[in-house]
């Protein structure tokens, strides 16, 4: 088994997959153990909807449908990506990082789209989670939502599960909460994609740096 070190410096993003689903009974082991992600206060906010098979294919159908329409995004949380100053070299980065890999040239705006427009596709990934939350417990529920995806991305990785965090899951959360059949006062927090990676995909040839230690943490002492 990989250790935690070796998980997190094999995981990468991954944005393409085979068909093959994972079976339900390795699902809810691995969903059962990240109901032991920490929250503040235990609350645990998560509330968590896994979509697969045809289910998850209507869902991608309603969710490009209304993508298509080019409104803007409508989000139940305060997520707007208006990144500044280094923050944002590093957001233009990682678009680089994955539009080299699939060969799309910078100024190709139409394979641009239609590369993010794969995120509500799910990458043809065979799983989809969607993070909700009741909306009044704004940033607190935020934070713990995220330790929790984070929990589950690396136990799904041990089991040799790959995954692709989505913000773009939380852009347009009005057919989500109908489709899911949300109750009132809960909000789309984000989503991923999750399934066995497909290694020969491009996309899949992305790759991240990260920031030098010393431009992240300080040791104060
Ligand atoms: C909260 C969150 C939201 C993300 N949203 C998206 C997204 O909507 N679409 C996407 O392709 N990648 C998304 N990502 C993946 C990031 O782009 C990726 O984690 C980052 O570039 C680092 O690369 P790596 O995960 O391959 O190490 C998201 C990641 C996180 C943690």
């Amino acid at each position: 088994m990989m250790s935690l070190s070796e998980i997190l410096n094999s995981r990468y993003s991954v944005r393409a997959f085979k068909k093959d689903p994972v079976e339900q009974h390795i699902l809810e082991e691995i969903f059962s153990a990240a109901q032991r992600a920490p929250s503040n206060c235990n609350v645990q906010p998560w509330q968590t909807y896994v979509v697969s098979g045809a289910k998850k294919d209507q869902l991608k159908n309603l969710l490009i449908g209304t993508v298509m329409k080019q409104q803007p995004p409508e989000p139940d949380f305060n997520w707007k990506v208006a990144y500044e100053g280094i923050h944002r070299e590093r957001q233009f980065g990682s678009a680089n990082a994955l539009y080299s890999s699939m060969g799309i040239a910078r100024e190709d705006k139409m394979k641009r789209n239609m590369a993010m427009l794969r995120n509500w596709a799910f990458f043809d990934a065979p799983h989809v989670a969607f993070f909700t939350m009741d909306t009044y417990l704004d940033i607190m529920g935020a934070v713990d939502v995220g330790i929790y995806a984070q929990t589950l991305t690396l136990l799904l990785k041990e089991r040799g599960i790959d995954s692709c965090m989505q913000g773009a899951l939380g852009q347009f959360p009005q057919p989500v909460r109908e489709f899911l059949e949300l109750p009132e006062g809960r909000g789309v927090l984000f989503g991923m994609s999750f399934g066995y990676a497909d290694d020969n995909a491009d996309a899949n040839k992305t790759r991240t740096d990260r920031a030098a230690l010393q431009d992240a943490v300080s040791f104060v002492s």
